[in-house]
C-alpha cells in the first residue's frame, strides 16, 4: 500500500472507530521499509523538478529503522538529499550539540553523518541558547520552517503521555515553537539514556502542535505493545490537548503506521466483532465473554442475554445457544488457567491444568533480560517453583551495568579503598588500587562519559549481588544464578543496541547444555529496540536452531510481561496466585535492587490489579496474581 498517496476519511466498516487513518504493518521494519521508500519516491520526483522537499524529521528510538533504511537507499541505491531540508522537532534543553543525549547528536550519528545532506540544510533547535534569547530562537526557526515552503511530511513518534515533539498534556492545538517543562513520565521513560531520573533534562524546546499540524502530510509511527494504549486513545479517543497525537484527528493528510503490538487495543483488533464478523473460536468466545464481564462489571456466571446482543456479541448466541451455557463454559475456561503449582501437580490429572504435570521435577530456565525483570514479574511464580521442587536456573541475560547510578560505583569503591588501608596486606592493597582506579575514571568521566571497563565490571558486580540477593529471597541458591552478559548489551548502549549471531550462539550454548522443560521469557511484545526484545529475539533465534530436537518439543515456553501493557484477562494462560505473604517475599526481594530507581520496580500495583480482574470476573479473590500465556 501507499502510505504517502492514501490519506482520507475512513471508509471500512473495520476501521470505524478509528478518527485518524491506521496502517497496521507486521513489525517495524516492514513499516520503515515502506515508509522509506514514499520518502524516496517523494525526493526523486522533487529532483526530476529540480525542487527541494521539506522533511520533518524526530528522534527517539522509533524512527531508528527508518533512518537505517534511509542509510541503505543512499549507499546501495544512491538516493541523494542534496535537495532535502530538514527540520526536527526537538532538543533538550541545556545540552550542547555534542552531548551524548542531545538530539542533535543523535542525528547526526543516526542519519546526517551517514548520508549527502549539505550542512546547511539541517535545522535542530538549539538547546544551548540562553533563558533570555529562547523565545526569539523559538521565533526564528518558525520562520525558517516558513521560508523553507513548509513542511512537505513530518516524521512523528508518540510518547507514552501522547505527546508529538515534546508538546506534553495540556498543549494546544495553536502552540507554535516554544521552551516546554518535560512531563515526569517522559523524563521516568528517559532516564535509562540519563543514567537516572535526575539526569534527564527538565525542559526542551519542542515545535508546538499548530507548527507540527501545519506540514502538509504527517506520519506517526508506532512500535511496541507499550505504546498500544496510548495509540488507541490518540487514533480512537476525542481530540484533546491532554493527548497531543489525537489532534492528528483534525489533518486532512495525517497516517499512524502502527505495528501489530502497537495497533493490539485497535477496537479492531481488540474487539474485533464490534466492526464485523468473526470466526466464534473458543479463544475469541473468551475474548468476548472475559470482555462483557469487566463492562458490564459483572460475575461471567451473572451475564445474561440482554448483556451479549447489547453488546455487539449476540452473535456468540447465534452459534452457541443461550448465555447460560456459553457463561459455563468460558468460566472454566478461565478457572483452568489458575494454578499454585506452575511447573506442573505431579501426580494429578493434568486435563485442565495449564501445565502438564510430568516429568516431575522439570528444568525450568527463567531468563530475565535486564538483572531485575524475572524477579518483579514472576518473584511469586519462581518461589513456588522452587518449594516443588524443580530445578529452576535464572538466566540473567545483560549485565544490566548501564542502568548502575556513578553513586552507586562510587561508594562501593570507597569502601573497598578503605578497607585495603584498614587490612593493609598485598591482596587487599591490589583490591585499594583498584578501587582508586574507579574512583578517578568516575571522576574524569563526568556525568554522561562512557564507563571504562573497570567501572563497567564494578557496576556489573554490584548487581550481580543484588541479583543473588533477590533470588535467594525466591528460594534459589546463588549457583541458581547464570549471568550471560549478552554482548549487544556489553558493546551498545539503550535505544541503540545492536543484536547480532553471537547473541544467538551465548543463549544456544545455554539452552544446548540444560535442554529445559519449561522456560520463563519476556520481550515479544517490547518496542523493537528494547533490549527485552533483543533479549527475546536471541532466545527465538536460538530454539529455531533446535528445532528438530526432542527436547524443544517437548519445552513449553511460558511469556510474561514486562514494562509493556498489562496482560488481558483473556490473554491470560496461566495465572498463579499469591497470598498477601507472598506478595509481601516478593517485594522484599524487588528490595534487594538497591541500586535502581525503586520507582521502576514496583510491579505488585500490576499483579494486584490482574488479581483483582480475575475476582470481577467471579474467580477466587487473591492479593495478587502473576500472569503467563502459552507461546504459540
Ligand atoms: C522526539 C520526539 C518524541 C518521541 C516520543 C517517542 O523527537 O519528538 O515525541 O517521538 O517521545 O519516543 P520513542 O521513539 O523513543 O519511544
Amino acid at each position: 500500500m501507499n502510505i504517502l498517496d492514501s490519506p482520507g476519511k475512513q471508509q471500512t466498516q473495520k476501521e470505524l472507530y478509528e478518527k485518524t487513518r491506521t496502517v497496521i504493518v507486521k513489525d517495524s521494519s516492514a513499516g520503515c521499509s515502506q515508509l522509506a521508500a514514499e520518502v524516496a519516491d517523494l525526493i526523486r520526483q522533487r529532483q526530476g523538478e529540480n525542487k527541494n522537499v521539506v522533511l520533518g524529521l524526530a528522534t527517539g528510538s522509533t524512527p531508528v529503522p527508518f533512518y537505517k533504511e534511509l542509510i541503505r537507499l543512499h549507499q546501495q541505491e544512491g538516493l541523494s538529499f542534496k535537495n532535502v531540508i530538514t527540520f526536527n522537532l526537538d532538543e533538550y534543553h541545556g545540552l550542547a550539540p555534542d552531548h551524548r543525549e542531545s538530539y542533535n547528536r543523535f542525528m547526526r550519528e543516526q542519519l546526517f553523518d551517514h548520508i549527502d545532506i549539505p550542512q546547511e540544510n539541517i535545522n535542530i533547535p538549539d538547546g544551548t541558547v540562553s533563558l533570555d534569547a529562547v523565545y526569539e530562537s523559538c521565533l526564528d526557526y518558525e520562520k525558517r520552517i516558513e521560508e523553507a515552503g513548509g513542511i512537505d511530511l513530518q516524521i512523528l513518534g508518540i510518547g507514552r503521555t501522547g505527546h508529538i515533539g515534546f508538546n506534553e498534556p495540556g498543549s494546544s492545538r495553536d502552540s507554535r515553537t516554544r521552551m516546554i517543562t518535560l512531563d515526569r513520565i517522559t523524563r521516568r521513560d528517559a532516564a535509562a539514556d540519563f543514567l537516572g531520573e535526575a539526569h534527564v533534562p527538565r525542559h526542551a524546546i519542542t515545535m508546538g502542535v499548530g507548527t507540527i499540524l501545519g506540514a502538509k502530510r504527517l506520519v506517526l509511527m508506532a512500535w511496541g505493545g507499550n505504546k498500544a494504549e496510548i495509540v488507541q486513545q490518540a487514533v480512537e479517543g476525542k481530540v484533546t490537548d491532554r493527548i497531543s497525537a489525537s489532534f492528528l484527528q483534525e489533518h486532512d493528510n495525517a497516517t499512524f503506521l502502527v505495528d501489530e503490538a502497537a495497533s493490539s487495543q485497535l477496537t479492531r483488533i481488540h474487539l474485533p466483532w464490534l466492526v464485523g464478523s468473526v470466526e466464534w473460536d473458543r479463544k475469541m468466545i473468551k475474548r468476548a465473554v472475559t470482555w462483557l464481564s469487566h463492562r458490564f462489571e459483572k460475575p461471567i456466571l451473572r451475564l445474561v442475554d440482554e448483556d451479549y446482543n447489547e453488546s455487539g456479541a449476540g452473535e456468540i448466541l447465534t452459534a452457541s445457544g443461550r448465555a447460560y451455557n456459553v457463561n459455563i463454559g468460558v468460566f472454566d475456561l478461565v478457572k483452568h488457567t489458575i494454578t499454585g503449582w506452575p511447573g506442573g501437580k505431579p501426580g494429578t490429572d493434568d486435563t485442565h491444568r495449564p501445565e502438564r504435570a510430568d516429568p516431575h521435577p522439570k528444568r525450568v530456565l527463567i531468563f530475565s533480560p535486564e538483572p531485575s525483570d524475572a524477579v518483579m514479574s514472576l518473584g511469586g511464580t519462581i518461589h513456588r517453583l522452587v518449594e516443588q521442587g524443580h530445578e529452576v536456573k535464572l538466566a540473567v541475560q545483560t549485565s544490566g551495568s548501564l542502568r548502575v547510578p556513578d553513586q552507586a560505583a562510587q561508594k562501593f569503591a570507597a569502601v573497598l579503598q578503605e578497607m585495603a588501608q584498614v587490612i593493609g596486606d598485598d591482596a587487599s592493597s591490589a583490591g585499594g588500587e583498584y578501587a582508586s582506579q574507579v574512583l578517578t575514571q568516575l571522576e574524569e568521566k563526568g556525568l554522561f562519559g562512557d564507563d571504562s571497563e573497570d567501572v563497567k565490571r564494578l557496576k556489573a558486580l554490584i548487581l550481580r549481588g543484588e541479583v543473588r540477593d533477590a533470588a535467594q529471597v525466591c528460594g534459589l541458591e546463588s549457583d541458581a544464578v547464570i549471568f550471560q552478559d549478552l554482548p549487544f548489551y556489553e558493546n551498545g548502549r539503550y535505544r541503540q543496541f545492536q543484536m547480532t549471531e553471537e547473541d544467538v550462539d551465548c543463549t544456544a550454548a545455554l539452552l544446548e547444555e540444560y535442554q529445559p522443560h519449561q522456560i520463563y521469557a519476556t520481550g515479544h511484545l517490547a518496542d523493537p529496540s528494547a533490549l527485552q526484545t533483543l533479549c527475546y529475539r536471541s532466545i527465538e533465534g536460538a530454539l529455531e536452531r533446535f528445532k528438530d530436537e526432542s527436547w524443544v518439543d517437548d519445552c513449553r515456553v511460558w511469556l510474561y510481561r514486562g514494562k509493556e501493557s498489562e496482560m488481558n484477562s483473556y490473554e491470560i494462560d496461566m495465572a498463579v496466585p499469591m497470598s498477601p505473604e507472598q506478595l509481601e517475599l516478593k517485594s522484599e526481594a524487588i528490595r534487594k535492587f538497591q541500586s535502581i530507581s525503586q520507582e521502576e520496580l514496583d510491579s505488585s500495583g500490576r499483579n494486584q490489579t490482574t488479581a483483582k480482574r480475575y475476582d470481577q470476573l467471579g474467580m477466587a479473590e487473591y492479593e495478587a496474581i502473576e500472569s503467563f500465556q502459552r507461546r504459540g
